[in-house]
């Protein structure tokens, strides 16, 4: 049978730090669905259409380098508006969600739209300064050189952009959880995370 664990929000909050350990735990599959976005968004840089190379996205694409650059994160926050680019992805993510053995699948509209019945929805979240501080640091440690002001602002841009489109825009399901980590540490919140979802199972 499916179980799927449905953990949306904003950049950086700590979903993909946190959907892995879930996952882990479980025994879970897990699908960071950024990936979709940003494999479309490296082809749309490599000259091609956004809604053709989404409806052409093949898994392995997900495994591509250079996915996880701030340039490529924008442009699929870009890519992200289109109806269009959205909805070539749906089958993907409903697919994997379905899969037997349980999936967590991590994004901004999971709990929303792509996957309503989960069994648990998430909704992990931090300030903005909390996040482009993480982000940072992620970035700095990877050897990108970058100022803090300009993390912050591209977090800002990302969420605005995210928060505001027409389809599919980052928010709460209702019924979903909402977990605030920006006091909390790491093992806090996975803590917290694996406990909702032991509740539910
Ligand atoms: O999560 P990540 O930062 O990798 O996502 C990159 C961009 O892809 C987000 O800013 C968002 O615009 C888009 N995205 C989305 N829906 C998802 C996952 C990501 O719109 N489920």
């Amino acid at each position: 049978m499916s179980f799927t664990v449905a953990i949306d929000g904003p950049a950086a909050a700590g979903k993909g730090t946190i959907s892995k350990a879930v996952a882990a735990h479980f025994g879970f599959a897990h699908l960071d669905t950024g990936l979709l976005y940003r494999a479309v968004a490296k082809r749309v840089l490599g000259g091609e259409d956004a809604v053709a190379a989404a409806r052409d996205l093949k898994a392995g694409d997900l495994d591509a380098p250079g996915l996880r650059t701030p340039e490529v994160a924008q442009v699929a926050s870009r890519v992200a508006v289109e109806a269009e680019v959205r909805s070539s992805l749906v089958d993907f993510q409903r697919a994997f969600a379905a899969r037997s053995g349980g999936a967590v699948l991590d994004g901004r509209d999971i709990g929303t739209v792509i996957c309503p019945e989960a069994a648990v929805k998430l909704f992990v979240t931090a300030s903005p300064e909390v996040r482009a501080e993480r982000r940072y640091r992620e970035l700095t440690e990877a050897g990108h050189k970058t100022d803090f002001a300009n993390v912050l602002d591209d977090v800002k841009a990302r969420d605005e952009r995210d928060r505001s489109r027409a389809t599919a825009p980052l928010k709460p399901a209702d019924d979903a959880l909402t977990i605030d980590t920006s006091n909390m540490s790491i093992d806090e919140a996975v803590a917290a995370a694996i406990g909702a979802v032991q509740a539910r199972r």
